[in-house]
């Protein structure tokens, strides 16, 4: 694996967009498209952090929007997400905490139940961090944040209270957001993190992005240029 790259980032975030539309080039079902997506992710996501040592991974898989999809296909990527939040987690993923981001109350009571049982199995590990939005909003998070923080009487917020009640407290900002497919948007996720992220847009659907894509896209971010809003003094 590459791990030559100068500049990685501490965060590193996934939309992963256009498993329909790989399967449907192919002639797939979409769920098909789902299945090969999925063990696509189990692959970037090792690779990340086991390759290059990536301390971060945040992946968007499920939308508050995505109910609104067919009931077979959501009915399909609840089941993908039952075997993916399994038991085998803890040994597939060594030295990774998982941290589900998204409302467990809008969940099936057991994909909410084994997301809890797998933050609490890994909430010692504390090298790498998977944050996986199933059910995810990033305007919901920041209301739940908001009813979160009034509850507990307090009366005023500056950035760092609002960020200790995010679904990702205690971790750094997103710095690279992926999203393949073409789709230039970020479809409500991690409104708040990203506010200084780096963008990247590649065609490819998610089933096809690879370790060479991957690798793509980390030499990219070698070239940005990131200021922050500030300027380099002149030499
Ligand atoms: C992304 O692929 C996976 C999920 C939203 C769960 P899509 O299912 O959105 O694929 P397209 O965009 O229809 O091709
Ligand atoms: C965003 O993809 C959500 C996930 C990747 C889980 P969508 O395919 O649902 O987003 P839109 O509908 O194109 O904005
Ligand atoms: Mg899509």
């Amino acid at each position: 694996m590459q791990k030559e790259l100068k500049k990685l980032p501490k965060h590193i975030a996934f939309i992963i967009d256009g498993n329909g539309r790989w399967a449907k080039s192919r002639g797939l079902t979409r769920s098909l498209g789902h299945k090969a997506g999925f063990s696509r992710l189990e692959k970037i996501i090792k690779e990340c952090f086991y390759g290059y040592g990536i301390p971060i991974v945040s992946i968007y898989a499920f939308s508050t929007e995505n109910w609104n999809r067919p009931e077979a296909e959501v009915n399909y990527l609840m089941d993908l997400f039952r075997k993916y939040l399994n038991k085998s987690f803890l040994k597939k993923y060594p030295e990774v905490r998982f941290n589900h981001m998204g409302d467990p109350n809008g969940l099936p009571d057991d994909i909410a139940k084994k997301a809890k049982n797998l933050m609490d199995a890994t909430a010692d590990r504390d090298k790498f961090t998977l944050n996986i939005g199933i059910n995810y909003s990033g305007q919901d998070e920041l209301v739940i944040a908001v009813n979160n923080i009034l509850e507990e009487g307090i009366t005023h917020v500056d950035r760092q209270v609002i960020a200790d009640h995010l679904f990702t407290h205690g971790q750094p900002p997103v710095d690279l957001m992926i999203r393949t497919s073409g789709e230039q948007r970020l479809s409500n996720f991690m409104l708040w993190q990203v506010a200084y992220a780096e963008f990247y847009f590649p065609k490819c659907h998610w089933p096809a992005f690879n370790s060479r894509q991957l690798f793509k896209a980390l030499e990219e971010y070698q070239n940005r240029d990131r200021r922050f809003g500030a300027i380099k003094e002149e030499k």
